[in-house]
């Protein structure tokens, strides 16, 4: 696939995912109007909307219907938005930007923002749950129940709310000056949970809504966790060399909240090499899957040296 012919596509998918995720915003009225516009804020700002796209490209490689993936798409981008309203709080990582925009609670109070987060992760369960009104037969509700279980897993303590505790935890060497193997152990269990599981997430709901094999699905979830971890790795050297104009957010929060990243223990060069590492590893597994995943090969090579 040529670079244009992939910009191409991007685009396409991308405003395709774009237009399922604005159609499940709720409307802006009623006593609660406030919240939800702070929700829509956030969620309108843009993004890269990567694990809804997930979601439409496994769903798409193995043939199942778009309007059961639908609810699950917009619910995965309502999560992850949820997710960077509450990391931007003074509370967690205290950042003023985020997707180009003044983030949520300097905009609304932080009062607002954190319901906006509530609001967001709650409405998040109500539009999933709508899947069950698109599925057809007995078999696409079973497969909707796994991917709500695989949802609400990979979003919760087990998965990046976890994450985020060991993130917030670590910061300022508060480890416990813990030895350098268990420093790398645990930033990779922060890594893993507070970043891979919700692309491991987006990557699985796609197939399992449209009934892949199940060693397909197992493949699926460690290409997500190759390809998380390889994705925070990239985040965290954008932190230290990226431009925040084109992030979209402000570069040093890392270094500013003393947290443990990638780039801190082992430097900007072996960052480097860990994520082309993670990435073609990722890229033989994606062989193994024996499908039509042109797009989904050059979307991985793409994230290996983003610059957003
Ligand atoms: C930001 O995620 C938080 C991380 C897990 C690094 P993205 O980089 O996907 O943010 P958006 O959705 O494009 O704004
Ligand atoms: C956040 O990691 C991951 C989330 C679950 C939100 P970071 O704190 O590094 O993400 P950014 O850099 O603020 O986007
Ligand atoms: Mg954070
Ligand atoms: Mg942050
Ligand atoms: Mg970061």
């Amino acid at each position: 696939m040529t670079k244009e012919e992939f910009a191409r596509q991007l685009a396409e998918k991308t405003a395709a995912v774009e237009e399922t995720i604005k159609a499940y915003l709720p409307a802006q009225e009623g006593e609660a109007s406030r919240v939800i516009e702070a929700m829509n804020y956030s969620v309108d700002a843009g993004g890269k909307r990567l694990r809804p796209l997930f979601i439409a490209e496994t769903c798409a490689m193995y043939g199942g219907r778009k309007e059961l993936a639908a609810p699950f798409i917009a619910a995965l981008e309502m999560i992850h938005t949820y997710s960077l309203v509450h990391d931007d709080l003074p509370a967690m990582d205290n950042d003023d930007y985020r997707r180009g925009k003044p983030t949520t609670h300097r905009v609304y109070g932080e009062g607002m923002a954190v319901l906006a987060g509530d609001g967001l992760l709650n409405y998040a369960y109500e539009t999933a749950l709508s899947a069950f009104d698109a599925a057809q037969n007995e078999e696409e509700m079973t497969r909707v129940v796994r991917a709500l279980k695989i949802l609400a897993r990979n979003a919760g303590i087990y998965g990046m709310v976890g994450g985020q505790c060991a993130d917030l935890m670590a910061e300022d060497g508060a480890a416990g000056g813990a030895k350098p193997e268990d420093e790398g152990a645990l930033l990779n269990y922060i890594h893993l949970h507070k970043t891979a599981c919700m692309i491991e997430s987006g990557l699985q709901i796609g197939a399992v809504l449209s009934g892949a094999p199940e060693e397909d699905i197992a493949h699926l979830g460690e290409i997500g966790r190759d390809i998380g971890l390889a994705f925070q790795i990239r985040d965290d050297i954008l932190d230290v060399t990226g431009d925040s104009a084109v992030l979209g957010k402000q570069t040093g929060s890392d270094e500013k909240d003393g947290k443990i990243t990638y780039v801190r223990l082992y430097g900007l060069a072996a960052s480097r090499e860990r994520v082309e590492e993670l990435t073609e590893h990722a890229f033989s597994a994606v062989k193994s899957l024996g499908r039509e995943n042109a797009f989904l090969t050059e979307l991985l090579r793409a994230l290996i040296d983003r610059n957003s």
